[in-house]
């Protein structure tokens, strides 16, 4: 992966392949440069405004632009990124650093070197906030999945190798903290993509709990792994039911990270459908394509749970994958089947294709036997997720106001997009069977909101209470079909690590 490091070097002089420096939309339409990009201009003899106007330049943000500097700045090529309005004078919210960090390092694919000179406030000091917001932009945007690709064929330039964020002399300690701290978070993005984009014919249940396991001894978690025969005699009915259809048998994976400090534990808990064909209620086949994305929720709760030992933070964390490929075989369950989660309550099993509500409902409860203060799983749950809130916006949903509150600003504070959504009681009896406890789909309008209904019947109590939980629809941000934009890319894109890892340092600080 990507190295990153800080620098206090001039931009100018800095030995690298190329140099970012950002430029600001200006009120008459002309880019205005931001802090960060004056040595550079000087050593341009004071022509960048004038070479960006001729390049039509406006200072947008989405704009990239590279200049060679012909023997003027030490490094050959300059590139300049749009960061729109400031927010405060030429300061810029740290999505827009992320993003024009992203962009940037994208576009240097091939790239050896690279260093960055953005996030600067005009005295040349750098918030930490900043720091992280332009590391990780830049980390993230280093990113392409290769595993199966030819590097020789069809001109593939691979990531950005080495990063310098380009900060103020001397460099701050608590700077450097927040470099390391984005390069633990974002290599656990970066995996979690690999996972994600990972053909789903080399990651079975199996093989996903194996990748677990190796995660979980290279960083000192705690693992079990139950397997289908386990999962069959502990009563793992939705486990068991959405996996008996295919030759992969099903895995419910438990890590544990423990802190001597901690005075609380939260719960993380995974979607982990490692394909999902819908089994008898088949997909057609355009959505199907997109399907070996639905382990992402899992892959996120693996990964973060690895962030967050590397990053030692003081609280208790669990993590829970249910793991199982959802095909339709002779085997596989049919509509009307009626299973039994753990725990004991029955579900009438209508459309096959419903089926992460059914594996999460079996870890939710075993995930609430463990009495923990928080849970929170995220999970690609429903296309209804899409309708509501489109391709990059994630629906939380909760059984607590001040708790999803709480989960929406974690998340912005991450830079991930998040938003609010109700669970409205009145959808609840639309779930009602005639034959079951529940049915696994009811009414069809709003969609996410009633599968988030059908999980809260699955959250535990704690001192007759229920446990504050709250749900994560990532079924569009897991995976971007389009183009690659900002510090995104195309197919996976690790969407949930980033929330959960500053949902539990949030824990960490009491905040929660
Ligand atoms: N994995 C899908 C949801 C999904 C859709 C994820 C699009 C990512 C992109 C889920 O298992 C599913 O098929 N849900 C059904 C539920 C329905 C049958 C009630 C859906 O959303 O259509
Ligand atoms: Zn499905
Ligand atoms: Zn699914």
């Amino acid at each position: 992966m990507t190295v990153i490091a800080l620098a206090a070097e001039s931009a100018d002089q800095i030995k690298a392949d190329a140099v970012i420096v950002g430029v600001a939309a200006g009120p008459d339409g002309r880019p205005v440069l931001a802090p960060g990009s004056d040595s550079i201009n000087t050593a341009l003899r004071r022509r960048l405004v004038a070479t960006l106007v001729s390049l039509g330049a406006t200072g947008q943000a989405g704009e990239c632009h590279r200049i060679a500097t012909l023997g003027a700045t030490t490094a050959p090529v300059v590139v300049v990124v749009g960061l729109g309005t400031p927010v405060r004078r030429q300061q810029f919210a740290p999505e827009v650093l992320r993003r024009a960090a992203g962009l940037a390092v994208r576009s240097l694919a091939g790239a050896g070197k690279v260093a960055i000179s953005l996030g600067t406030a005009p005295d040349g000091t750098i918030t930490d906030e900043s720091v992280t917001a332009v590391a990780d932009g830049a980390l993230l945007g280093a990113y392409s999945y290769r595993r199966y690709r030819n590097a020789t064929l069809h001109g593939y330039l691979p990531p950005v190798r080495s990063l310098v964020v380009l900060v103020a002399d001397p460099i701050q300690r608590s700077a450097k903290q927040a470099v390391a701290r984005s390069k633990i978070v974002c290599d656990a993005v970066c995996t979690v993509r690999d996972l994600v984009n990972t053909p789903p014919s080399d990651l079975h249940p199996r093989e996903f709990a194996d990748f677990a396991t190796a995660e979980a001894s290279r960083v000192g978690l705690a693992i079990e792994v139950l397997d289908e025969k386990a999962l069959k005699k502990g009563g793992y009915g939705g486990i068991v039911g959405v996996g008996q259809g295919s030759v992969n048998p099903p895995r419910l994976v438990r890590l544990a990270y423990r802190h001597p400090k901690a005075t609380k534990t939260i719960a993380l808990v995974g979607k982990g459908i490692t394909f999902d064909s819908g089994g008898l209620s088949l997909k057609p086949a355009a959505p199907m394509e997109w399907m070996k994305s639905d382990m992402g929720g899992a892959a996120a709760v693996v990964m973060a749970m690895v962030a967050i030992a590397q990053l030692k933070l003081p609280v208790n964390v669990t993590g829970w994958a249910p793991l199982a490929e959802n095909m339709p075989s002779g085997s596989a369950q049919r509509p009307s089947d009626v299973i039994s989660i753990y725990g004991g309550k029955t579900v009438e099993v209508l459309n096959t294709d419903a089926e992460g509500r059914l594996v999460l409902a079996d870890a939710l409860v075993r995930a609430s036997e463990e009495l923990p203060d928080l849970i929170v799983d995220a999970a690609t749950l429903t296309g209804a997720q899409l309708v509501a809130l489109g391709t990059r916006m994630s629906g939380v949903m909760a059984n607590d106001d001040d708790f999803r509150t709480a989960v929406v600003a974690a998340a912005t504070r991450a830079g991930e997009h998040m938003w609010p959504m109700p669970i409205p009681p009145e959808l609840r009896k639309s779930l009602d069977s005639s034959v079951a406890d529940i049915a696994n789909i009811g009414e069809s309008f709003g969609g996410m909101l009633v599968a988030a209904s059908f999980l809260c019947e699955f959250v535990g109590k704690r001192d007759g209470e229920p446990i504050p939980w709250a749900h994560l629809d990532i079924a569009g941000p897991a995976f971007n079909q389009g183009d690659a934009y900002g510090y995104t890319p195309k197919g996976g894109t690790g969407a949930a690590v980033r929330t959960f890892v500053q949902l539990a340092d949030d824990v960490a600080a009491g905040l929660l």
